[in-house]
């Protein structure tokens, strides 16, 4: 079977037994604060197994991209150095909210391993939990007498918590799990070493290749577990992992899966993949990391300098360091994968196929830009090396090796690598003492301590913001967060008008009252599907119901820019073709920012042109057609421009302005026909990565505003101006009177600055065989002093002159020497500048035959002539 069969095989089975098949979550994770990525199939069902959300369809399966860097689940330093760990992988699964427990996901695992994918079941494995005292956990009987049926006891091995008890993250969703595992050594190794003993043991031919979680508690902050309101199944199959075992391989990357990728990066290093260890691990590092990237890229993900954006950065140089260290790449590679990528996709994750040629950009001016610091990198290492090399140290210390990581992104191995070839050695424990107090630092600055949620009343949640800006509410429960050392509070509320921040759009703020006390609601965020209020202080009466008031003015702003914005991104794939897309944006009560796909800077047509649509549109008092709860499915058929972050399960919102203009997903709020924006203008263009342009404008009184700084602004210059009639055409002429006045001047300073020089050759003394000048000099420019002093040196030999200068009012002083003094009499007109200019409280230098300084004080400059002629005298 092929890959794209084993897939299309475990998603129809599942159908079968009932299951409905769903497409996968974004890779990218939104509005959860315990998580950047997708790091488990179960993640997008959070919330119907805390019982947070309402249950439609009790059984599904899907296929979810995962990513594994960071957080509790973080494999990234095996990627590539094993051939079975991977930063985005595949997890394929099933899952029963509420539905069928531990029988049926254990019969119907076996049942797809050995009769539909024909696993030998001689090789199979199945795990069990053995319980755990601290939690108060006993063994899992159930699944073992399951197992025990199917398997056989001698074939079911007992885990401890860490491998057989799941959980999502440090809180949350969690349960008892059994694992399978599947022996893939030949048959002569089987025999000599029992498979049942490489269990968990890293074997790279012994692998879990299945996860079946039976879900049943919620790890609290607390550390406690809580039971869960009903009992769910969550199983993950790698789906690397099972091509490998179905395919017969010894490792992932031999599979389908990977060999296109193996294959045209070995082809472009000009080697046979299997030859070289080394090769080959950097070979299977980009082949893994190209597809991290290209993924997150797609899900709206763009590398950058913090948060997710770093972790996909990261991963990206990574790869292109051991492109470069073990495979000789100097140019830009990664980005040439991407129509491979896309084209073993096709059919499963359109979202890569439809945006390869953007992301594949995007990849290319981020490995080159990560090479030019490489080039860098390697450049402040070559100084280092050839500074060590001429001393007796012979180490490049733990402080330069942590620089070269953390500035240039050298890996030490790399900075290892580079010190060996120079027959120097790298102090390994230094770099690692460096890397703890980064890590440290960065711990310290990040605290943030949350409290378990305390419950007030129990009762349903919901918002009623789009329809209302003040209502009733009570709390239903809050916990205690403390960031910075500053304790605040959370509060989730049986409804509310508070818009929580999301697609773009900025959380509302406001406050509560009850019984004449007021507290300020200073935020409002989404924590998935909850609404979460930040306040100061908790009431004194937990239970009141409370006036809760969204500040209007701030909201009704930022209504109008959120519209705007909507207009604009239509506007946009009118001037500019449909190929531009939402790559983010932030609306807030200030102005709205929009990020989108486009290659090139927009020509000032374009923007007056998009400019002038939204402004028609404004005008043509469009209004708004709000849609709720709409299907997903049926949504995009209306032709809603959808953004990331759907997933199963969710209804959405769809907002028009004229179906033939503008529709999209949105869940943000807006204004009831265009015309409440008033006015859009857009006050900048311009790049933030390789394809995304961003556009920040300006809408209703802050465009007007704008518009009446301008017209102030204006009417000021006209009356400097005493009030033309025509402005414009009264600074052309300022400006050329200045040119002419400019003009006659510069021959008036040359005129006057050739008297200074004639005054001053007939000044010249004779002091011993030494020509001397000492004078005082009024000057217009600096350059005049320079030309006087070059002018008087070619014309005068045996010349020692120091030029007292008072340049349009700041001292200056030139000093020359010719060049046989400067050789015969040892002198240096810099050192001699550099003591002169302490008596006009300046400083400055230059060549020994000429040089010049500045300063502070003019009424110095006596003192310097004073102070030259002694010098004379002493020559
Ligand atoms: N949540 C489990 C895992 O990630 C099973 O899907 O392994």
């Amino acid at each position: 079977m092929d890959s794209k069969s084993i897939r299309k095989e475990f998603l129809n089975f599942f159908k079968e037994k009932g299951h409905q098949i769903v497409p996968s979550a974004p890779m990218v994770v939104k509005n959860d604060p315990t998580l950047m990525f997708t790091n488990a199939g179960m993640n997008q069902f959070k919330d119907f197994f805390l019982g947070h959300k309402t249950v439609e369809v009790s059984k599904v399966t899907d296929t979810q991209k995962c990513l594994r860097v960071s957080g509790k689940h973080n494999d990234l330093e095996e990627v590539g150095m094993d051939t079975y760990h991977h930063t985005m992988f595949e997890m394929l699964g099933n899952w029963s909210f509420g539905d069928y427990f531990k029988k049926e996901a254990i019969e119907w695992a076996w049942e797809l391993l050995t009769v539909v994918y024909k696993l030998p079941k001689d090789r199979l494995y199945a795990s069990v939990f053995e319980g755990d005292k601290s939690d108060g956990l006993e063994m899992d009987h159930d699944a073992f007498g399951l197992w025990k049926d199917i398997i056989g006891e001698d074939r079911i091995i007992y885990g401890s918590k860490k491998d057989n008890f799941w959980e999502m993250g440090d809180t949350g969703p969690c349960g008892p799990c059994s694992e399978l595992h599947i022996d893939l050594r030949t048959e002569e190794e089987c025999a000599a070493v029992d498979g049942k003993s490489l269990v968990n043991e890293d074997h790279p031919q012994v692998v879990e290749i299945w996860n079946l979680v039976f879900m049943q508690y919620n790890r609290l902050a607390s550390g406690e577990l809580e039971n869960l309101p009903s009992q769910h199944v969550d199983t993950g199959m790698g789906f690397e992992r099972l091509c490998m075992a179905v395919q017969g391989e010894k490792s992932n990357y031999d599979t389908d899966v990977f060999k296109p990728l193996i294959e045209a990066m070995a082809k472009k290093a000009k080697l046979t993949y299997g030859d070289d260890e080394k090769k080959d691990i950097a070979i299977r590092v980009i082949s893994d990391h190209i597809r991290a990237i290209s993924f997150a890229i797609a899900d709206g993900q763009l590398p950058s300098n913090n948060g997710a954006g770093y972790v996909i950065r990261r991963i990206l140089r990574r790869a292109v360091r051991y492109g470069y260290t073990f495979l000789g790449f100097r140019e830009a590679f990664m980005y040439e994968l991407l129509p491979i990528l896309a084209d073993q996709f096709d059919g499963v994750f359109p979202e890569l196929v439809s945006q390869k040629d953007f992301v594949a950009k995007v990849v290319k001016e981020e490995e080159l830009s990560f090479l030019r610091t490489l080039e860098t990198g390697l450049k402040r290492l070559e100084v280092i090396t050839d500074d060590l090399k001429k001393s007796e140290e012979k180490i490049i210390s733990g402080k330069q090796a942590f620089e070269l990581y953390d500035t240039f992104g050298f890996p030490l191995d790399l900075t290892s690598l580079i010190a060996r070839e120079n027959g120097l050695s790298l102090d390994e424990e230094g770099f690692t003492a460096e890397m703890k107090q980064q890590k440290d630092r960065s711990k310290a600055d990040a605290v943030k301590e949350m409290g378990d949620w305390i419950m007030v009343k129990d009762g349903d949640v919901e918002f009623i913001g789009y329809d209302h800006l003040e209502g009733d509410a009570t709390i239903v429960k809050y916990r205690t967060i403390v960031e910075k050392k500053k304790e605040r509070y959370q509060l989730v509320l049986n409804q509310t008008p508070f818009y929580a921040e999301s697609g773009g759009q900025v959380g509302d703020t406001g406050h509560l009252e009850a019984n004449g006390t007021k507290i300020s609601v200073l935020d409002t965020k989404k924590e998935n599907d909850l609404i979460v209020h930040f306040v100061d202080k908790l009431p004194s009466d937990l239970k009141a119901t409370f006036k809760a008031v969204v500040n209007a003015n701030k909201r009704s702003l930022t209504t109008n820019n959120h519209s705007a914005t909507h207009l604009l991104h239509a506007a946009l794939r009118q001037v500019l073709g449909t190929h531009v897309e939402q790559r983010g944006s932030l609306v807030n009560e200030k102005a709205l920012r929009f990020d989108f796909s486009h290659f090139s800077k927009l020509t000032e047509e374009e923007i007056a042109e998009v400019e002038r649509i939204v402004n028609v549109k404004i005008r043509e008092n469009i209004q708004l057609d709000e849609k709720r709860n709409v299907p997903i499915e049926e949504a995009k058929e209306m032709g809603a421009m959808a953004l990331f972050g759907e997933k199963y399960g969710d209804n959405v919102r769809v907002i028009t302005f004229d179906k033939e203009y503008s529709v999209e997903l949105c869940g943000g709020i807006h204004v009831p026909a265009t015309c409440h924006i008033g006015l859009m203008k857009i006050t900048s263009e311009s790049s933030i990565a390789a394809g995304v342009r961003r556009i920040e404008a300006i809408t209703s009184q802050n465009a007007q505003d704008y518009f009446n700084k301008q017209e102030t602004e204006y009417n000021e210059i006209k009356a400097l101006l005493k009030d033309p009639k025509d402005a414009k055409v009264a600074i052309v002429n300022l400006i050329d009177e200045r040119n002419a006045l400019l003009k006659a001047m510069e021959s008036v300073n040359a005129e006057r600055a050739q008297m200074v020089k004639k005054d001053l050759l007939n000044k010249v003394q004779l002091s011993g065989n030494i020509n001397t000048v000492i004078e005082k000099v009024s000057l217009p420019n600096a350059d005049a002093l320079k030309t006087i002093a070059f002018e008087l040196k070619n014309q005068v030999q045996d010349l020692f002159m120091v030029l007292a200068g008072d340049i349009d009012g700041k001292p200056q002083i030139a000093v020359v020497v010719s060049d046989n003094l400067v050789k015969e009499k040892e002198l240096h007109a810099g050192n001699i500048v550099r003591e002169l200019a302490k008596e006009i409280k300046g400083g400055g230098g230059g060549q020994p035959f000429y040089a010049t300084a500045g300063g502070k004080d003019i009424s110095g400059l006596d003192k310097v002539i004073e102070k030259a002629k002694q010098i004379v005298s002493s020559i």
